[in-house]
């Protein structure tokens, strides 16, 4: 794809030079003859980067670079400075520019201070990116009175030690319920450390969750510390607890009771200062009754109890969460964010989603691989189901 550039000088000899050649270089080009003009073009198109006269007429350089940082910071502007501009060109720098060439410009020169501004922008989007995904936990997103009840419900709990069960079907949330806990509790600088308990074979779990003594077993050929220690200090976030085996059941129910743990091979116990946060898709209460689920664990487990509603019970959602997933999906492609038009996205919204948001998160991803521009009405039936 090639780069994008605006470039707003009201000289028409120095636009086309430069056009010319930046043409010729594979960009594509905007010309403005002023600040106001090209303000316009700033405000509607997504350039990569604006070379930007100090002098002109109506809106002035530094007027436009204000605005311009003030709506994107991202996109390097680079001033094109006279002579008896100069001072005003470093002004400018400190004022956001992200540097400056003298008229007229030494071709060369600029070319590279282009290029540069190109790389640290791309540099400062993928770390945006990055960040995202690594650091902050994503926003819970959501108007519906449901989802409104569990954002109040989280602000009310997480401050305290509380055990929360969080309950939903498959996707629906539960993962993000627990990360949000964690986040606006006391402990948040602490870890949070996840276990699934489905995932785990059962002659495994106790060593997971308790660590093991080197030589407590064949396999345990050095000490391993477990997940509740490694929580110490933070929550412990038991996932798919309603697949764990009646035997690490009543482990599990001890260290909770006790607030200690004893390594499998050790015969000290270790002191634990753990939240525990679970989650299940599983009707905890009928699997007691059906006695695959200790019903004193069940009491231990529950002080608070989150259900997180299917996406189709909160269909009013549907509209933000595609909004924002449109976003997300596109800052990580690096590319335009895609429209959708209105018949679209009530189909989306009338969709039965039995995978919940899981499910219309990698629908709404295939739309933005396998769509144009805009999502249409066609390409839901085309790429999701028939409507
Ligand atoms: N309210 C929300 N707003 C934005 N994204 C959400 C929301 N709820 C869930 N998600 C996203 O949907 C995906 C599935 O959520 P999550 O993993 O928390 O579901 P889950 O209930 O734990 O699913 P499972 O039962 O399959 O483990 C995640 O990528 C999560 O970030
Ligand atoms: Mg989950």
């Amino acid at each position: 794809m090639s780069n994008s550039i605006l470039i707003i000088d009201d000289e028409r000899a120095i636009r086309k030079t430069l056009s010319e050649i930046l043409s010729y270089e594979g960009f594509k080009v905007d010309e403005a003859a002023d600040g106001e003009e090209g303000w316009k073009l700033f405000s509607e198109k997504n350039y990569d980067v604006v070379l930007c006269d100090i002098k002109m007429p109506k809106l002035d350089g530094l007027e436009f670079l204000i605005k311009a940082t003030e709506k994107n910071p991202d996109i390097p502007v680079i001033m094109i400075s006279g002579h008896g501009t100069i001072e005003t060109a470093v002004d400018a720098v400190k004022k956001g520019a992200y540097d400056y060439v003298a008229k007229p410009p030494d071709l060369n020169r600029l070319l590279i201070t282009i290029r540069n501004a190109l790389d640290k922008n791309k540099l400062s989007k993928e770390t945006r990116v990055l960040k995202r995904k690594v650091n902050r936990v994503q926003e819970m997103i959501g108007e519906s009175e449901p989802i409104k009840r569990i954002k109040d419900t989280i602000e009310k709990v997480a401050p305290t030690d509380a055990r929360v069960l969080i309950t939903g079907e498959n996707g629906v949330g539960k993962e993000l319920v627990a990360k949000w806990i964690h986040e606006k509790s006391n402990r948040s600088t602490g870890p949070l450390v996840e276990v699934n308990c489905a995932a785990i074979p059962s002659e495994l779990i106790e060593s997971e969750l308790f660590g093991h003594e080197k030589g407590s077993f064949t396999s345990a050929i050095k000490q391993r510390i477990g997940k509740f220690e490694q929580a110490n200090g933070g929550t412990l976030f038991l996932d798919e607890i309603g697949d764990m085996s009646l035997n690490a059941q009543a482990k599990v129910l001890r260290a909770l009771q006790e607030g200690k743990i004893t390594r499998v091979g050790a015969d000290k116990e270790i002191a634990v200062d753990v939240r525990v946060v679970a989650a299940t898709n599983k009707d905890l209460l009928k699997e007691t009754e059906q006695k695959n689920f200790r019903l004193d664990l069940y009491h231990r487990i529950s002080v608070i109890v989150i259900h997180v509603p299917s996406l189709n019970e909160r269909s009013e959602d549907i509209p933000l969460l595609v909004d924002r997933f449109l976003e997300d999906i596109a800052e990580d492609y690096g590319q335009a964010k895609k429209a959708i038009d209105k018949k679209a996205m009530e189909a989306l919204t009338d969709y039965n989603w039995t995978g919940n948001i899981r499910e219309l998160r990698n629908v709404v991803e295939r739309l933005v691989i396998l769509s144009g521009k805009t999502i249409s009405l066609e390409d839901v039936s085309n790429y999701v189901a028939p409507v």
